[in-house]
């Protein structure tokens, strides 16, 4: 194993994939960050790409292999929406590679593994509202029980095996570098797109819908940062609470609004509704604020600002 930081990133052509990437080649340099996916990348990639599966134990321990790498981060997984589709494979799909990133982490293999999870984790005995670190957690999707399943796992690998796991719990994230995949927070990131395109957009989330989300850049500086923490300051070792800034669909077309002032917004609720009526409305972050010194730079409407000027930019 390489002594210098060598990290490979699974599922790298996806949302957070997209600008993690970028994110991990700024900080450590473009030859030291392996991408890999099973589809080609959303953006043109400045150091190495590797077409992988990520249920594929030998393709992966093969990348590892070859470019020494001592650090994975695994973004493959079905999203909540896409997931209940086809519940069977999204429980295969996310838990085969995780068990996958587990073990080369056991063998010796990688030094450090990050793992996403979800506020999709809560369900619907949860607390709504300023949802604490340890709550009840009865998720009603098939998404969230993978998600649920899998910080048990990551505490288990650490607690029984000394695997250094770390991870965050995602609210929903919006970003204007990538394209969302399934989620059903994607209405969030579809208004801008629609609002620069058409001057309106239909949510498929109702009014009053309030979920907890959170601005791209605040999410990435937050992955990193947990990663590059030392290790005793990682308390949580099934997966953190972050918190961002909570909003419902009407409030952000309010918001959008102010960017483009013809704007409309009409509402036709599906089955992603049930899904958000789910989850919580807002997350209490106390304990990654206390462990690692995390701490939000955007709010709802310095988020709406930069998405609008990028976006505009990118569609013109
Ligand atoms: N944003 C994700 C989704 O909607 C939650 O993890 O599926």
């Amino acid at each position: 194993m390489s002594q210098t930081k060598r990290i490979l990133v699974i599922g790298s052509s996806g949302q957070i994939g997209t600008e993690l990437v970028e994110g991990l080649r700024a900080r450590f340099g473009n030859e030291n960050v392996v991408a890999s996916d099973i589809k080609e990348p959303q953006v043109k990639q400045e150091g190495p790409f590797a077409m992988v599966d990520a249920m594929d134990r030998r393709g992966i321990e093969r990348i590892v292999e070859k470019y020494e790498i001592n650090e994975v981060y695994l973004l493959a997984a079905l999203l909540s929406a896409t997931a209940e589709k086809d519940p069977a494979f999204a429980w295969k799909l996310n838990m085969e590679s995780l068990f996958i990133v587990l073990e080369l982490a056991r063998e010796g293999k990688l030094k450090k593994v990050y793992w996403p999870s979800s506020i999709a984790v809560f369900g619907p005995t949860t607390p709504k509202d300023n949802t604490p670190q340890h709550t009840i957690a009865e998720p009603s999707t098939v998404y969230g029980i993978s998600k649920q399943a899998g910080e048990q796992w990551c505490a288990y690998y650490c607690k029984r095996y000394g695997v250094d796991v770390r991870s965050i719990r995602y609210p929903g994230l919006i970003g204007w570098k990538s394209a969302p995949g399934g989620g059903t927070t994607d209405y969030a990131v579809h208004i801008f797109h629609e609002a620069i395109k058409n001057g309106s957009y239909t949510s498929f989330l109702d009014r009053g819908t309030t979920l907890p989300m959170m601005y791209m850049p605040d999410a990435i500086r937050a992955t990193i940062d947990l990663m590059e923490a030392p290790a005793d300051q990682v308390k949580e070792r099934t997966s953190y609470n972050l918190a961002g800034f909570s909003f419902a669909p009407e409030q952000i077309a309010a918001e959008v609004k102010r960017h483009v002032p013809a704007f409309t917004m009409n509402y036709a609720p599906d089955s992603r509704q049930a899904i958000a009526n789910s989850w919580p409305r807002s997350i209490d972050d106390s304990a990654a604020r206390a462990d690692w010194g995390w701490k939000p730079k955007y709010d709802l409407k310095a988020m709406v600002d930069e998405m609008m000027v990028n976006l505009k930019q990118v569609l013109k």
